[in-house]
């Protein structure tokens, strides 16, 4: 039992929990890269927004209520994200981390956040930003309309309401993480390959 337990003391000494928040604004590339990281690093992806999307085509309550808001490109309410994003982690009691896409985007859900995962004995290892200029990103936004379904990228007047709201609500998130030390903000431009790399050393250096 004693040695059980030294045992696994080191294990987890060993092995800490990587929980990283990819931030920035949308078209900026987070689903892109959020999905080879977590390959990399054997983390759980969660993007908010693929799990709105998955409750719209399902026409779900929540994807119902949901889409009333993204399809002006602006917030769901906290407490819907906060609950759906709680919901998708209690699935994963045994993940080696988690790699959070789209979350969070308010004070509010950051928040939150800090509580679920004081809740569970879980913490914020890193936030890292993904900084691509205005201009790039509506080009970027426009471009995956033609493969990517989504009403909320073809139309421009969408996509600049959520680069504002991205201004006004989210970019806070960041100076939040930043006060704890746990922001860093890296560029966002070139190919895909080269901003990986970027990323990797940036969550390298946490070791
Ligand atoms: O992250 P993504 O860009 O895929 O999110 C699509 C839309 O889902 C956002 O524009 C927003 O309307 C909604 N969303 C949200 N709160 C989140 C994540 C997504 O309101 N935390
Ligand atoms: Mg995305």
């Amino acid at each position: 039992m004693f040695n059980r337990l030294i045992e696994l003391f080191y294990f987890r000494k060993k092995t800490p929990m990587i929980n990283l928040i990819l931030f920035g604004p949308p078209g900026s590339g987070k689903g892109t890269q959020a999905a080879k990281l977590a390959e990399k690093y054997n983390l759980i992806h969660i993007s908010t927004g693929d799990l709105f999307r998955y409750e719209m085509g399902n026409n779900t309550p929540l994807g119902m209520k949901a889409k009333e808001y993204i399809a002006k490109g602006e917030l769901v309410p906290d407490s819907i994200t906060v609950g759906m994003l709680e919901n998708k982690l209690d699935k994963h009691p045994k993940a080696a981390g988690f790699i959070l896409d789209g979350f969070p985007r308010t004070i509010a859900q950051s928040e939150a956040l800090d509580q679920i995962f004081n809740k569970k004995n879980m913490a914020v290892s890193k936030l890292i930003a993904l900084d691509v200029a205005e201009e790039e990103l509506v080009t970027r936004l426009k471009g995956r309309a033609k493969t990517s379904g989504r009403a909320d990228d073809a139309d421009e007047g969408i996509i600049r309401n959520r680069i504002k709201v991205y201004h006004e609500e989210t970019s806070p998130v960041f100076d939040y993480y930043d006060k704890q030390d746990l922001s860093h903000k890296i560029n966002g431009v070139g190919t895909v390959e080269d901003i990986f790399s970027r990323l990797c050393e940036s969550i390298d250096a946490l070791s």
